[in-house]
């Protein structure tokens, strides 16, 4: 939708604005930053939003600006501009509320009346209730006791006048005393926090035995949103917190809290404050099917946590509140649907490895359906839920790996784990690998609900460098929805690759919004192994010979090369004084793998292997790698700098023929075609990669690889790092979290 947010660098209005943004609307805000409080405040509101693709700030005077280009083209209207305090609202103040409460929302509805519109919210306020009877009922008369509640009400009776006469599609929405974070600094949570952490006496009027049914500030970003969504033109809703309590239980609360005795300095109560306040919500839940959620000592903590930082508060925060609180680091979610071969994995893991390293307060957990994970040592804070692993037999068939269940049985168990694991777990940044809806939209729910729940969460999309032929990305992403979900679940695209090897954005066809969140982060390097390398091949071949590894990733479709390759040691192009160690795979299917043990009894200085949890080391201790050309693997090759000859896999997807042919046209590697594997072409191969020689074919890849790492493109992980520190710094802003 097309959106118009008055009053957007407020308080509310920020929030919600975010919000929009976040759910993929394009948004127009417009504040004339008035001095009502300090403007730098309102700016500091818009820093972030400002940055972001769909958020246009406008900074105008709706009593004054030409409201033409404004309203031109928007589809829903959040009007909350406005001059709000109740106490302040008395003698020559009274001009400013009129101006900005009556005359501007006037001048806002004119602008509308001509404009087709799906929906105007009103932000209305339980100040036009005054004395009413507890609980506040949208049908009780309005009888403000405050002159700002007097122009608020006659804001709403505007809107209807508006609605009856043009058929404006409006619905008046009655705020109850919002608080949390950015709350504004006249009200009285903000500065009751200010004062008690101050040591200062807290000004309190009245008695403090004075109601108000306070309102946390998602929760009323939530009550617009719906509000702009309902069959509800014509009404009038309260949105209230839910459960009322005095001043007096705040005051208690937040002494809790903060961990300072409240000192308070008693004050007469000023002149139009309503004695209680008290939402009656029943509207709310059936036209809107809305409820509050977040209670008042979870929603003050959040809101002292912004004040104060975190490290204030530490230690307190579970003295009143059960709900989890961010004093326990952040959390990072890691989801690989793993539904083939060891890529996935190893690229998941490596990112937590690295960030394991770089943020020890982080817990990451990994969502995976490899049956491979439990082979794999994981850094102290990683841990992993495991999916029941599924197989893929077709494109978009998948089956149970070993349970008896149905392919949609499956799909429905995956999806109620992963929603109930997001859910549970609460991260902060969720790092999808690959597939941006998940195998067969499993993860859809899970992100839409995270959406919805924690709105500060951020998503972001780990692609490899190639997926497949351009244009059959294209045509699947458009079938599946991947574009869609791209634009509106994730906040970030990390392409772990350089554009040189594939401008990513210009191949798929990225959407400009998507575009600009996309980052090319480059290869995802592995660390070195420690293993001393003359130990490792002491253990391999003898002093005078050569070391070939010979691996096909997972060996689900590794069988053809290890056997050509075999084969090819027969053949009179074969290299002398050779030893290989060929590495099976745990995915290679059990007669294909006791073939090629039969085929290795021939060839004493041929030694096979099923699976090495860390292939790393064998690539440091070989002269030359013959492999496939999955992402990982070449990953690995570049990071040891070995020789490597690839083989890539040419179906069901072009992914690794595309990658081998352009790291083969850098001089990393040397290909051989899928179709021209022959015993004979890959023995010759194998000979003159292993040629010696200044000159030769070792010292050219030598300098292509050297040219590539200077050029940072083996930086993947630092970038990857940097990329989820700043979203995680996004979802939890520095002020909130522990030092
Ligand atoms: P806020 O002061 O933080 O935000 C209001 C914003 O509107 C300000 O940034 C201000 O500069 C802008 N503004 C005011 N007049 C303008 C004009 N003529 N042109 C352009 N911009 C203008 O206040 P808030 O607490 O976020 O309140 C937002 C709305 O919700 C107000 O209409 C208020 O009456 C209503 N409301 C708030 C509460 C609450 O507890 N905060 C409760 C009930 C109703
Ligand atoms: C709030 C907003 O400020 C209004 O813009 C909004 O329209 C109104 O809610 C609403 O719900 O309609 P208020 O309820 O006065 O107004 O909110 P606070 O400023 O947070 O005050 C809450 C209570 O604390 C009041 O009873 C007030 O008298 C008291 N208070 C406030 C103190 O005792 N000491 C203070 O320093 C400040």
């Amino acid at each position: 939708m097309r959106c118009l947010v008055t009053g957007a660098a407020g308080f509310v209005g920020s929030h919600l604005a975010e919000r929009l943004v976040q759910l993929g609307h394009d948004v127009v805000g417009v504040d004339g930053f008035n001095p009502y409080y300090d403007p730098a405040i309102k700016r500091r509101h818009m820093a972030a939003l400002r940055e972001r693709p769909g958020f246009q700030l406008v900074e105008a005077d709706l009593a004054e600006t030409d409201l033409e280009p404004l309203v031109d083209g928007v589809e829903w209207v959040f009007h909350l501009a406005g001059q709000p305090g109740v106490r302040g609202s008395w003698g020559t103040q009274f001009a400013e509320y009129l101006r900005h409460n009556v005359y501007a929302t006037q001048r806002v509805l004119e602008a509308l009346r001509a404009h087709p519109l799906h929906r105007l919210i009103y932000a209305s306020s339980s100040s036009i209730y005054g004395d009413a009877l507890l609980p506040m009922r949208e049908e009780a008369r309005p009888q403000p006791v405050s002159p700002y509640g007097v122009t608020k009400l006659a804001g709403e009776h505007l809107v209807d006048v508006y609605r009856k006469s043009y058929g404006l599609p409006s619905v008046v929405l009655r705020f109850f005393t919002v608080y949390g974070p950015r709350q504004r600094p006249d009200m009285a949570f903000h500065r009751f926090i200010r004062a008690i952490a101050d040591g200062k006496p807290v000004h309190l009027y009245g008695d403090g035995r004075q109601m108000r049914d306070f309102t946390y500030v998602d929760d009323v970003v939530e009550a617009c949103l719906r509000a702009a969504a309902c069959a509800c033109v014509g009404e009038v809703i309260n949105v209230g917190g839910g459960a009322s309590v005095t001043v007096n239980e705040v005051l208690a609360l937040l002494g809790e809290l903060i961990g300072q005795p409240v000192r308070v300095e008693q004050q007469a109560g000023p002149r139009g404050d309503a004695p209680h306040t008290s939402a009656a919500t029943d509207r709310a839940e059936t036209l809107l099917d809305w409820r509050p959620r977040v209670a008042l000592p979870e929603g003050l903590r959040r809101q002292a946590e912004w004040q104060l930082g975190a490290a204030a508060l530490h230690g307190r925060s579970t003295a009143v509140s059960a709900v989890r609180s961010r004093h326990d680091g952040s959390r990072l979610l890691i989801y690989g649907h793993d539904t083939y071969g060891l890529g996935h994995l190893r690229r998941n893991l490596t990112i937590a490895a690295g960030l394991a390293r770089e943020c020890p307060d982080l817990s990451i957990l990994l969502l995976t359906g490899s049956p491979a994970v439990q082979h794999f040592t994981l850094p102290p804070n990683v841990d992993y839920v495991k999916l029941p692993a599924v197989i893929k037999v077709a494109d978009e068939d998948y089956h149970a790996r070993t349970l008896h269940m149905l392919p949609t049985e499956i799909v429905h168990m995956r999806t109620a784990l992963l929603r109930e694991t997001v859910a549970n777990f609460a991260p902060d940044v969720v790092l999808v690998d690959h597939a941006p809806i998940g195998m067969k939209g499993e993860l859809l729910p899970a992100l839409q609900e995270l959406r919805q729940t924690r709105p500060e969460a951020r998503v972001a999309l780990g692609l490899r460098d190639i997926i497949d032929e351009p244009q059959r990305v294209r045509a699947t992403w458009a079938e599946r929805g991947i574009y869609h979900a791209l634009e509106h679940y994730y906040d970030a695209i990390l392409v772990y690759g350089v554009p040189e090897v594939l401008d990513v954005v210009a191949a798929y066809h990225l959407p400009p919004r998507v575009a600009a969140r996309t980052r090319y982060c480059g290869y995802l390097p592995r660390a070195r192994s420690s293993v001393a390398r003359a130990a490792a091949r002491a253990a391999l071949c003898a002093p005078d010979e050569r070391l070939v590894l010979v691996t096909a990733g997972g060996g689900g479709d590794g069988y053809s090369l290890l056997h050509t390759y075999l084969a090819g040691l027969n053949s009179p192009e074969a290299p002398e004084r050779v030893a290989s160690v060929i590495v099976t795979g745990p995915f290679m299917p059990v007669a294909e793998r006791a073939a090629l043990e039969a085929q290795a009894i021939g060839h004493e200085r041929a030694r096979l292997m099923e699976f090495t949890n860390d292939l790393l080391d064998l690539m440091q201790a070989a002269d030359l790698v013959v492999c496939m050309g999955g992402y990982n693997t070449l990953c690995e090759v570049l990071s040891v700098g070995a020789r490597a000859v690839v083989v890539p896999r040419a179906e069901p997807r072009r992914e690794q023929l595309l990658r081998a042919t352009a790291f083969e046209q850098l001089g990393l590697v040397s290909m051989v075609h899928p179709d021209a594997l022959a015993p004979a072409t890959l023995a010759r191969r194998v000979a003159e990669a292993l040629g010696e020689g200044e000159g030769g074919p070792r010292a050219g890849a030598r300098a292509a690889l050297a040219a590539f790492t200077a050029s940072g493109a083996l930086g993947g992980l630092d970038a990857t790092a940097h990329a989820i520190a700043e979203l995680l710094e996004q979802a939890i802003p520095a002020s909130a979290r522990v030092s």
